[in-house]
């Protein structure tokens, strides 16, 4: 997987998406990561200016169309023949989910526009994008940490990018719920004893209280979540007796 980033900050990107399981990923080759400089497109040689002022009136400036078309267009020739996805990071978009990040892992290249100041012309928005996608109803300074956000979301799904393949399939979201309590050494620590199930080395009931821990702990915590799992996996009729 490829990730490309159109961004005013591409130092940022770099230093975020260097580090830890996303760096190890890149060293491997499993994943890779491109912050270009919308600057560097600029047609403003001597200040290599890329915002303006607003049509209409209003505070702040504008980044414009030209640079970042440009800066798409680089980006382009260099993935070659393939049509690759174009995010907008934005609060304007839809809501960043666990689906969205399954989806856009199947791809090979994806391409981030990072906004900043007010906003992009609406004009190279309608040329190159092809999600608006936000990280949720608040708004940041700009939209590297959103991308960063989404890039480190995504790329943990990219085969081989996390040790245990499992530990993808489990946690929360991967199953529509959140993640059970978890525990580890010691058995008893400031006088909480770990479930005594969970040292019982019985699977089967280990499993069915985990499944309990993620319902209870969905519907107190995300009840929005609680009430689309149970209409998704109606509890099972129980079998009739025959008593003839
Ligand atoms: N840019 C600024 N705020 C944002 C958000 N919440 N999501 C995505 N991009 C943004």
């Amino acid at each position: 997987m490829n990730f490309h980033i159109m961004t005013l900050f591409p130092e940022m990107i770099e230093q975020g998406l260097s580090t830890s399981i996303l760096g190890r990923a890149r060293d491997k080759g499993l994943i890779d990561f491109e912050a270009v400089n919308i600057r560097d497109y600029s047609g403003d040689l001597k200040h290599h200016k890329v915002d303006d002022y607003t049509y209409g009136g209003g505070a702040g400036m504008l980044m414009q169309a030209q640079p970042i078309y440009d800066c798409y267009k680089a980006i382009e020739a260099g993935i070659g023949d393939r049509k690759s996805r174009v995010i907008y990071v934005t609060p304007q978009g839809s809501v960043f989910t666990q689906q969205m990040a399954a989806d856009f892992a199947k791809e090979d290249d994806l391409i981030f526009l990072c906004g900043h100041y007010e906003g992009v012309d609406e004009r190279v928005l309608e040329e190159i994008v092809t999600d608006y996608v936000s990280i949720g109803d608040y708004v940041l300074t700009g939209g590297e940490l959103p991308a960063m956000v989404m890039i480190d979301a995504i790329s943990r799904l990219v085969p081989g990018v996390l040790n245990n393949d499992e530990s993808a399939m489990t946690e929360s979201f991967g199953n529509g719920l959140l993640e059970y309590p978890q525990y580890s050494r010691p058995e008893e620590w400031m006088g909480k004893k770990v479930p005594a199930i969970l040292l019982s080395g019985d699977h089967k009931k280990v499993d069915e209280w985990r499944l309990e821990q993620s319902l209870l702990r969905t519907k107190e915590r995300r009840p929005e979540l609680y009430e689309k799992w149970i209409i998704e996996n109606p509890p099972k009729p129980k079998k009739k007796r025959n008593n003839k």
